[in-house]
């Protein structure tokens, strides 16, 4: 019997599903640690989060040779060797040892000299270690299940990338669980780094083990390659580009900038949406309550501003899950990703422009937030989409590795110019203005991007 017949194509969309989770876990839900690990370290806000920076740049940058070497060796010791990387750095962290709680309640000097070794092996184990085998497990299944799935390409991409919203709704709540448990965490985010960096290993290697490429030739029983469009005269075959082909073609890089744009505002509002809420809404009680300031709003009426801005990042992570199968069948159904791209985009130019005035109202603002979600996970779906549509699936690893850079830069940028913005304009009006014009550009781009011509074989 050949092979095509004895390994059911669904596994490898498993494995992407498995893989991709554990990035979730990894990357998403890196928010509730803030607060955790300022108690124990006495760290700024901006210290830990110079961690999510590194993490984001790192993971986003290592997709790439995480691709080339897949597109050489098989996907399946890439996510192996990347995950026990990503897991055993996840777990490291759990070893940092905190300075004496006496000396970060004293603060000053000794607390500085205390906490900065712990910091930068924060920087180590989570941004460096952990985001290099993130990237590693991240990038190889997005380019295996297409191979599987010639049929259904989109769908396939975006089976192994909802795994990035499935696992930070597990690990957002989960997390929170077992710091404030009495046995295990008591105030401490370390022992979830633990816990979760041995799970994240098991599931990996079990995602390895999903993954690997059909034989050459491959296809579906009773499928076969849509004729290509072309008059007479026409090439009769077609070929893939290369690498060394796709990254000469300015196509490539159009979609590296347009990818920019998108990334850069999302992740940007990602890490603002509920701060910005908050803000927004204590400034409204003030107003409606006649007080002096936002210091004078009761304790318990600050409680619920607080829990009512939580549903804006919620709404956020459920359709930036959803949105990734979700779109995978239209997008097949079209052909294309042209029409679905503009059309996403102009509406993701709408919500960030209404985002600042949704501010003040729960509702309106986990509304647009949702809307932002939706059409930020939409890109993990269409830009690979586009990518192999563009350039076809032989190298999609090195071709989707290479553009996805564009991800780890706008991640690193984003998530400091969105505190750098707001603390010298003193609001979230400039920051997300400008994430309108950086997606605005993006539009633009996508309008005008017409396919590369055909390879002929
Ligand atoms: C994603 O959400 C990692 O941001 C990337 O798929």
């Amino acid at each position: 019997m050949s092979e095509q017949t004895t390994f059911p194509r669904w596994v490898p969309l498993l494995g992407g599903l498995l893989g991709s989770t554990t990035c979730g876990l990894l990357l998403y839900a890196f928010s509730v640690f803030i607060k955790p690990l300022q108690a124990q370290f006495g760290w700024s806000v901006t210290d830990v989060s110079l961690a999510y920076a590194i993490i984001c740049l790192i993971f986003g940058l290592m997709t790439f040779p995480a691709g080339r070497i897949s597109d050489k060796v098989g996907p399946r010791n890439v996510v192996l060797i990347g995950g026990i990387i990503m897991a055993v750095g996840f777990f490291l962290v759990s070893t940092i040892t905190p300075p004496d709680p006496a000396v970060v309640a004293a603060g000053g000097d000794a607390l500085k000299s205390a906490n900065r070794a712990p910091l930068y092996m924060l920087y180590l184990y989570y941004g460096v270690i952990a985001g290099f085998g993130g990237g590693c497990v991240y990038l190889p299944p997005i380019a295996t299940a297409p191979k599987w799935w010639p049929d259904r390409r989109a769908l396939a991409t975006g089976f192994t990338v909802v795994g990035l919203g499935l696992g930070s709704f597990i690990m957002a709540p989960l997390a929170v669980q077992m710091i404030n448990s009495p046995t295990i965490g008591n105030g401490s985010a370390l022992p979830v780094f633990k816990y979760v960096g041995i799970a994240m290993g098991i599931l990996v290697i079990i995602a390895a083990l999903c993954l690997k490429v059909p034989p050459a030739g491959w296809k579906p029983a009773g499928w076969n390659p849509p004729a290509p469009a072309g008059g007479a005269g026409a090439p009769k075959a077609f070929r893939d580009y290369t690498y060394e082909e796709t990254k000469k073609t300015p196509q490539f890089w159009l979609l590296w900038l347009a990818y920019f744009g998108g990334s850069f505002a999302g992740l940007m509002v990602i890490g603002l949406v509920a701060a910005h809420g908050i803000d927004a809404m204590s400034a409204a009680f003030v107003k409606s309550n006649a007080l002096a300031s936002i210091k004078d709003i009761p304790k318990d009426a600050a409680a619920s501003i607080k829990a009512a801005a939580a549903y804006a990042p919620m709404c956020l992570a459920i359709t930036n899950a959803a949105v990734r199968v979700l779109i995978g069948p239209i997008a097949d159904k079209l052909g294309g990703t042209k029409v679905i791209f503009v059309t996403l985009f102009i509406l993701q130019i709408a919500s960030m422009l209404a985002l600042f005035p949704a501010g003040s109202n729960a509702t309106f603002l986990a509304l647009v937030a949702a809307l932002i979600g939706w059409n930020y996970g939409s890109m993990f779906t269409l830009f690979p989409a586009t990518t192999l549509q563009y350039f076809g699936p032989s190298s999609q690893g090195s071709n989707y590795g290479l553009l996805f850079t564009a991800w780890g830069v706008a991640g690193f940028c984003g998530v400091f110019a969105g505190g750098y913005l707001r603390d010298m304009t003193g609001s979230y009006f400039v920051p997300f203005v400008v994430s309108a014009v950086l997606v605005a550009v993006a539009t633009l781009i996508l309008a005008t991007l017409k396919a590369p011509e055909k390879k002929a074989a």
